[in-house]
């Protein structure tokens, strides 16, 4: 058996904390709303993003030395996912960005990523949109890329400021996201077993983004689609990996709402400390949410030799995605 293993592990967050308390200077929200309905206590907003009433003149937010865009969040995870692994620019033979709020259309930003960090020219480098499953589709094409082009390492960066996105007068949609990335350097190695599982329905259109407009989301339809998706996720790696959710150390969820989480444990008899959690902190961060988590976890000791992970994604599209993952 061979497949990609994790070597390296990096994030990269808006400096700006803004709470549920903030929010309720921009729209008619509470903390209390906020905290019951989702979990949320707080997001990171990136300075170029911030709503005017958040805004202080001459603040951190006109530091446009220390864009927080898109592809700069994107190249600070990455850089300090390189450093985790130990490795060198040089080593990377791919870039997988996973986005759905680039800055441009193009270049790509896993080209600007190449570009910012120095990467081998020549190598292969592109984004993937999955919306919240970014992160999982995006491993799941690397290693088959791995596979037929024979590279050995690979960065792969989930990258979304997606309240560039986001209408900050709808408190339907504006206090659920916030903006953020996460990386991993990951290299295909022998004794490894990885499974990767994908799936859309672009049928239901429960959340878009039209071009050059905000997000749309029908917040009741994307919950009923979340709970009923990730079981299914779940048993497709139990049965691939023959692995059971019971012996798996830890599932890392779509970070976007700790009552969908609490949902499908609930659903599956699982203990809590099962379920990775850190929404509180920076709400839904869309494609970023599965590899600042990994990120988190290992920061705290949560990912040893033999640790086994499931990632379940979930979001627009609609699209879906799993991972089973061994350190
Ligand atoms: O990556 C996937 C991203 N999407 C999601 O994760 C969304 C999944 N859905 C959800 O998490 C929940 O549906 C929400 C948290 C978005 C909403 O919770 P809900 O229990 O489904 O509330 P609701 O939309 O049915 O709204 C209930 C009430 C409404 O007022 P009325 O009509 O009952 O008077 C809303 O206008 O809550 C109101 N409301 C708010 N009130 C205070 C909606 N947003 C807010 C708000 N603050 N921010």
């Amino acid at each position: 058996m061979s497949g990609i293993r994790i070597i390296g592990l990096g994030k990269a967050l808006p400096s700006r904390i803004v709470t549920n308390d903030d929010l309720s200077r921009v729209v008619e929200t509470s903390d209390e709303w906020i905290r019951t309905r989702t979990g949320i206590r707080e997001r990171r907003i990136a300075r170029e993003n911030l709503p005017k009433p958040l805004r202080t003149e001459h603040g951190p937010e006109d530091d446009m030395e220390n864009p927080e865009t898109c592809t700069a969040l994107a190249a600070g995870a990455a850089r300090q996912a390189l450093q985790d692994a130990g490795a060198d620019p040089a080593d990377i033979g791919l870039v997988i960005a996973a986005t759905m709020s680039p800055d441009s259309f193009s270049p790509s930003v896993a080209c600007s990523v190449q570009e910012a960090l120095g990467l081998p020219s020549g190598i292969p480098a592109f984004d993937v949109n999955a919306a919240c499953s970014g992160f999982v589709y995006a491993m799941t094409v690397a290693d088959a890329v791995m596979r037929e082009m024979h590279i050995a390492c690979a960065l792969v960066i989930g990258a979304d400021a997606v309240t560039s996105l986001i209408d900050f007068t709808d408190r339907g949609t504006c206090v659920l996201f916030g903006d953020g990335a996460g990386a991993a350097v990951v290299k295909m190695d022998e004794d490894s077993s990885f499974a990767g599982v994908l799936g859309a329905s672009g049928k239901r259109s429960a959340l878009s983004i039209p071009v050059g407009g905000h997000m749309l989301m029908d917040g009741r339809d994307v919950f009923r689609f979340a709970v009923t998706v990730v079981p299914k996720i779940l048993a497709e790696l139990e049965q691939k990996t023959g692995i059971s959710c019971r012996d798996i150390d830890q599932i890392v969820c779509h970070q976007a709402n700790d009552r969908i989480i609490e949902h499908i444990r609930r659903k599956l008899e699982l203990p809590g400390e099962k379920f990775f959690r850190n929404l509180q902190h920076y709400g839904n961060t869309c494609a970023a949410s599965i590899p600042v988590a990994l990120t988190e976890m290992k920061e705290q000791g949560l990912l040893g030799p033999g640790t086994r992970i499931f990632c379940a994604g979930f979001g627009a599209g609609l699209a879906w995605g799993g991972l089973y993952l061994e350190w």
